[in-house]
């Protein structure tokens, strides 16, 4: 596995697998590795010949400068799992190269990122466009995998890309699941037993929100459905519940007619839990 601190170590490392007419994969990470990112490395592994992961924390995408010193960091651990998940070649590139001094360029979904998580955390999603852009042209792939968990994240790159036409697959790995319905997230760990029991309530929700969608419910009902089943749920505090259309978030309203997303956050004992499901009717 071939670990590169610059980009044009990257770059040189990429062209053999071009020379070699091999495909190439990207996962973009900020490290701190869990079971989420090894199921986007899978993914990639399956849909190509080499796969890059890059771990960069990005600090455009921070809203303050504390969670950003805060980002838990663990380099030789994530080297060693992606190291055993079979990974070709890991790009660490230093800030300075990712964001040039004078550095005056920024890469905005003007409409996707400013909605939904965008209008509590102003700015975020421009950073991450902004970067994915970036690490697009530095590794230059063919593939990139991104966890759906995220599914604004996933939609804005994926709108992102078609904009700028790069010639690159943007695909989404669905989310990895404890066995019980529960969805990964290093999170899960701060729940008490009782209060991760609770919070199965969560996927339960999204289950019989797809069950009605298929039964043919409206948006409306849906929304019903779910609020009043995690409010049911004694531990769960509701905190958001976004049902948009799946493809451009855009607010959907009457009959379910194609794909939508239900977006949903709720708090178990203070930790906070996302989970989300596209329902097609
Ligand atoms: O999902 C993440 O970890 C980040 O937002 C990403 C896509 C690596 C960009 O920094």
């Amino acid at each position: 596995m071939k670990i590169c601190r610059t980009i044009a170590e990257c770059r040189a490392e990429v062209a053999t697998y071009r020379k070699a007419q091999q495909r190439v994969g990207l996962v973009p990470t900020m490290g701190f590795l869990h079971e989420g990112h090894l199921a986007l490395v899978a993914a990639a592994k399956d849909a190509t010949d080499r796969v890059v992961v890059t771990i960069f924390v990005n600090p455009t995408q921070f809203g303050e400068a504390s969670d950003l010193d805060a980002y838990p960091r663990d380099e030789a651990r994530d080297f060693e799992m992606l190291r055993a998940a079979g990974v070709d070649c890991i790009l660490v590139p230093p800030v300075e190269e990712v964001y040039p001094e004078g550095d005056e360029t920024i890469v905005e979904t003007t409409r996707m990122a400013n909605m939904l998580h965008g209008l509590v955390r102003p700015g975020h999603f421009r950073g991450v466009t902004t970067v994915v852009a970036r690490l697009f042209n530095f590794v230059q792939p063919d593939v990139a995998c991104f966890g759906e968990k995220d599914y604004q994240q996933l939609r804005v790159i994926k709108r992102m890309t078609r904009d700028l036409a790069f010639p690159i697959d943007v695909r989404g790995v669905p989310t990895v699941r404890e066995p019980d319905g529960l969805a990964m997230s290093s999170r899960n760990v701060r729940l008490t037993p009782e209060d991760r029991q609770a919070a199965l309530v969560l996927s339960r929700s999204l289950a019989a929100a797809e069950t009605a969608g298929k039964a043919g419910a409206t948006i409306e009902e849906i929304r019903d459905l779910i609020a009043s089943t995690i409010t049911a749920e004694p531990r769960a505090t509701l905190r958001g519940l976004d049902i948009v259309e799946a493809d451009d978030l855009s607010e959907i309203s009457g009959p379910l007619t194609s794909p939508a997303a239900i977006m949903l956050s709720a708090e178990f004992g203070g930790v906070l839990l996302l989970d989300q499901r596209v329902v097609s009717p």
